[in-house]
C-alpha cells in the first residue's frame, strides 16, 4: 500500500515510544488517603483489601513508608468512636480529637509530608450526613458551614497544609477561606471537592468509617446525599461549581469519583488554570482489587493504566489508595 501516514512508525521501538509519550505518572502526583482509629491495632478493611484503619501509633510508620516511596501528601479520615458521635458532629472541632492528634504526630515525626484533611460532618455525625439534619429531615446549609469553619481552623491549628471540604454545602469554600484568614492561617490552602457526585462508588469508604446515612433517633433522615452531592447525570453543573469555587478562593479543585467522571476532569481542565485533582475512590479501588484477587486482571498494569488516564484527562494530582503500590511500581519494584 502507498500510505503517506503510518502512525505505527513511532510505535516501533521502546525508545521511539518513550520519545512521543504525552503523559507520565510520578509518585509526587499522588495523595495517599489513610484511615485512622482510636484502637491500638491495625484493622484490615474488609471491603478494601490492602487498606487498613491505622492506630495512631502505627500511622506514622505508614506515612514514612509513603514518603520514602516519593509520595508527598496524605489525606486523613477518622473512624470516630460511636460514643463520640452526636447530631451536630461537634467532635469535628475538638482540638484533642483523633485528626488533630494525628496531624500533630505526623508533623513531628515526618515533618516534610504535606497533610490534607477532610472537612465534613459525616464521620462525626450519628446520622452519617455531611451536614446537620433539621427536625424535618433537611440537611441544613448555612448552619453546617459554621461548624465546618471551626473544623477547618482546628485542623489548620494542628498543622494541616491543605483543607479539603468534601461536604458540598453552598458557599463553604469562601466561608472557610475567611475563617482561616481571620485565624491567621492565610498560608493554609483549600483543595475543594468541587464536583463531588452522589455516587455508589463510595460504598467501601462508608464501610471503613461506618459513616453511611442511617436512622438515629426520631428525626427523618435522608437515605442518600442527593440534596447536596451532584447528580451523576450533570456535566455543565460542574462548571458552575468550579466557577464558584474559584471565586471563593479554592487553590486546587477536585473531581470525585474519578474514573466514571473523566469527562468532568477534562472539562474543568479546559475551564480553569487551577491545579485539578482526581479522586480514585474506594469503589474504584475495590473493583480492581477484587478482580485482581481472582486473577481476572493484572493488578499492576490495570492500576498504572487507570492512574495514567486521570493525567491524560487533565488531572495534576490523584488521590488514590494505590499510591504506595503505584509509587513502588514506578520505582521498578
Ligand atoms: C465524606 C467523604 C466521603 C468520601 C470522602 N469524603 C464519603 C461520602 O461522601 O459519603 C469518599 C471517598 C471514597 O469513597 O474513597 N464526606
Amino acid at each position: 500500500m502507498e500510505l503517506t501516514y503510518r502512525p505505527r512508525r513511532l510505535r516501533r521501538t521502546p525508545a521511539l515510544r518513550s520519545m512521543v509519550r504525552e503523559h507520565s505518572l510520578s509518585a509526587a502526583d499522588f495523595i495517599y488517603p489513610l484511615f485512622v482509629h482510636e484502637g491500638d491495632d491495625v484493622q484490615p478493611i474488609g471491603a478494601m483489601p490492602g487498606a487498613s484503619r491505622w492506630s495512631l501509633a502505627a500511622l506514622t510508620g505508614e506515612v514514612q513508608r509513603a514518603f520514602d516511596l516519593g509520595v508527598r501528601c496524605i489525606v486523613l479520615f477518622p473512624k470516630v468512636s460511636e460514643s463520640l458521635k452526636t447530631e451536630d458532629g461537634a467532635e469535628c472541632f475538638n482540638p484533642e480529637g483523633l485528626i488533630p492528634r494525628a496531624i500533630r504526630q505526623i508533623k513531628q515525626l515526618v515533618p516534610e509530608m504535606a497533610i490534607m484533611t477532610d472537612v465534613a460532618l459525616d464521620p462525626y455525625n450519628c446520622d452519617g450526613h455531611d451536614g446537620i439534619v433539621s427536625e424535618d429531615g433537611v440537611v441544613m446549609n448555612d448552619e453546617t458551614i459554621a461548624l465546618l469553619c471551626r473544623q477547618a481552623v482546628v485542623q489548620a491549628e494542628a498543622g494541616a497544609d491543605l483543607i479539603g471540604p468534601s461536604d458540598m454545602m453552598d458557599g463553604r469554600v469562601g466561608a472557610i477561606r475567611e475563617a482561616l484568614d481571620d485565624a491567621g492561617f492565610e498560608h493554609v490552602g483549600i483543595i475543594s471537592y468541587t464536583a463531588k457526585y452522589s455516587s455508589a462508588y463510595y460504598g467501601p469508604f462508608r464501610e471503613a468509617l461506618d459513616s453511611a446515612p442511617r436512622e438515629a433517633g426520631k428525626k427523618p433522615i435522608p437515605k442518600n446525599k442527593d440534596t447536596y452531592q451532584m447528580d451523576p447525570a450533570n456535566a455543565r453543573e460542574a462548571i458552575t461549581e468550579a466557577q464558584l469555587d474559584e471565586q471563593e478562593g479554592a487553590d486546587i479543585m477536585m473531581v470525585k469519583p474519578g474514573l466514571a467522571y473523566l469527562d468532568i476532569i477534562h472539562r474543568l481542565r479546559e475551564e480553569s488554570e487551577l491545579p485539578i485533582a482526581a479522586y480514585n475512590v474506594s469503589g474504584e479501588y475495590s473493583m480492581v482489587k477484587a478482580a485482581a484477587e481472582r486473577g481476572w486482571i493484572d493488578e499492576k498494569s490495570v492500576v498504572l493504566e487507570t492512574l495514567l488516564s486521570f493525567k491524560r484527562a487533565g488531572a495534576d494530582l490523584i488521590l488514590t489508595y494505590h499510591a504506595c503500590d503505584a509509587a513502588a511500581w514506578l520505582k521498578g519494584g
